[in-house]
């Protein structure tokens, strides 16, 4: 039986289970932080290599999407970020979020043996409640990316929702609330950058996610369920079909026509509750 002593986090609790190539191959542990994508692009300005990967215990001004707060207590969660350098136009950075997180759910079930599935873009739900979210953010330079930075809060050993604020209690779990196991974060942080740089080094290789959508579009909870597009024009309903290898969404309107959504213009809702 494993127990919370066991579940220590430290540089050298990872980087001694690494086998991977360039991710993580340099890893700065913070005990505590603002947040590890801050933290990582001060590594990045200092010139940090690519695949360095920051890890926090926790955050003080962790950050979500759309500008939320992420809430980040201590000893409870994954707070990673990893840093590329890549060498494509900035127009191909969003698709590495769907490259994160068909990953993360490739870690998530080494660890925990369960198939998380994927709310396009990016969030990875269990049992219909999300359990990891994902921020990519990219720094430019005369249309070059500089780098970007892919930040990873995975909630990994919470006990019970009542761990989470009344806001997002009714649409969070964790991976220990669905399997009952204790999870040691430096496993999965080790298997989150194995996949990762398996999956990184498929995409560059095409620079689109033909390589991954089938993965990935298996994953997809939204696949065959109605959902709903707010566009900055207006809103529209229809079936979600899977991506393509652009990222973008498929949607089915009720007249037949397959619309492509993007991920940067728009939010898909589902009909019903948070998925
Ligand atoms: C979301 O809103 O779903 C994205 C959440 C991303 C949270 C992670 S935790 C590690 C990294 N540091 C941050 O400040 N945010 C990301």
């Amino acid at each position: 039986m494993r127990t919370d002593e066991a579940d220590i986090l430290s540089e050298k609790e990872v980087a001694d289970r690494l086998t991977t190539k360039w991710a993580g191959r340099k890893i700065y542990y913070l005990d505590n932080t603002d947040s590890t994508n801050t933290a990582a692009k001060q590594y990045a300005e200092q010139g940090a290599p690519h695949g360095t990967t920051v890890i926090a215990d926790m955050q003080t001004k962790g950050r979500g999407r759309r500008g939320r707060e992420w809430q980040s207590p201590s000893g409870r969660a994954v707070y990673m970020t990893i840093m590329l350098r890549p060498d494509f136009s900035p127009n191909k950075a969003p698709m590495l979020t769907l490259v994160m997180a068909l990953s993360v759910t490739q870690a998530i079930y080494d660890i925990i043996g369960l198939r998380a599935g994927i709310k396009w873009p990016n969030d990875i739900v269990l049992n219909a409640k999300k359990v990891c979210g994902i921020l990519t953010e990219m720094s430019t330079e005369s249309d070059c990316v500089k780098h970007v930075v892919i930040g990873v809060g995975i909630n990994a050993n919470n006990d019970s929702t009542e761990e989470f604020s009344e806001e997002i209690r009714q649409k969070a779990t964790s991976l220990k609330i669905e399997s009952g196991i204790h999870v040691i974060r430096a496993e999965l942080i080790e298997r989150v950058l194995y996949y990762f740089e398996k999956n990184y080094d498929t995409f560059v290789r095409s620079l689109d996610l033909s390589g991954i959508m089938d993965e990935y579009s298996e994953r997809l909870i939204n696949r065959g369920a109605k959902v709903r597009v707010l566009e900055p024009q207006g809103e529209y309903s229809g079936v979600a079909r899977g991506i393509n290898a652009s990222g973008e969404l498929l949607v089915e309107k009720e007249n037949g026509e397959i619309v492509q959504v993007y991920a940067g213009e728009v939010s898909v809702r589902g009909i019903y509750g948070y998925v």
